[in-house]
């Protein structure tokens, strides 16, 4: 719960803007960030690196529960994720980190425990909690709820030059199948499926350029939590 903490959550598909924008809103506030999605990528990394048979969902439960995890900066300010002490930033930032995160993302244990590292992150001054299921289910009393969204062609071509960017040559129909792939797997889950929560403001980014949309996030956050 967020308790005497505001938390603003920012929920919605791959490629719809939330992790920059999430990013951005709370380097602008000066509130602390919850990438939820990298907790998913290292549980589904370190299964991996652990050979765990991917039925096996107690031992995925386990995994999650013992995650040795640290989040870091580097002195340019860009992030820095380490697995029991190894450098994984690159490594859980692949297409297959995300397709194999949403795999372990189903799971009802991994979730829960995930659950209470998750709400921890919720320290003042505030808390911007990027996710699928932030505002349903992790910070259901958030001050403030979002919903990111945007057209599946628009997101894919967004992943697409992303990974140009990094240097990735990817197809762009092959990344509008995984997208289409994983957003299907994400929103037909049993439990905390991606569904907007009854009270989040729905953004369609879309047409709207990041800063704007930024810019309306922290609009209704001051509004809000002033
Ligand atoms: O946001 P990101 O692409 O890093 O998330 C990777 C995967 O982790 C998602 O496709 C989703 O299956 C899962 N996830 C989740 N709940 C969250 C965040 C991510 O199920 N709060």
């Amino acid at each position: 719960m967020s308790g005497a903490v505001p938390v603003l959550t920012i929920d919605g598909p791959s490629g719809s803007g939330k992790g920059t924008i999430a990013r951005r809103v709370a380097e602008r506030l000066g509130w602390h960030l919850l990438d939820s999605g990298a907790l998913y990528r290292l549980v589904a990394l370190a299964a991996r690196n652990s050979d765990l048979e991917s039925t096996d969902e107690a031992a995925h439960a386990r995994c999650a529960a013992g995650l040795d995890v640290r989040f870091s900066s580097t002195p340019a300010g860009d992030e820095q994720i380490w697995l029991k002490g190894q450098d994984v930033t690159a490594a859980i930032r692949t297409e297959r980190a995300g397709d194999d995160a949403s795999r372990v993302a189903v799971m009802p244990s991994v979730r829960a425990a995930l659950l209470e590292r998750q709400r921890a992150f919720a320290q003042p001054p505030g808390l911007v909690a990027d996710g699928r299921d932030m505002g349903t289910v992790i910070f259901p009393d958030a001050e403030v709820k979002i919903f990111l969204t945007a057209s599946p062609e628009e997101r894919a071509r967004r992943r697409h030059k992303q990974l140009k960017d990094k240097g990735l040559d990817v197809s762009l129909a092959a990344l509008s199948r995984e997208i289409a792939e994983r957003d299907r797997r994400d929103s037909s889950r049993a439990v905390a499926p991606l569904v907007p929560a009854s009270d989040a403001l729905i953004l369609d980014s879309t047409v709207m350029p990041i800063d704007d949309v930024v810019d309306q996030v922290l609009a209704v956050v001051r509004q809000r939590v002033g």
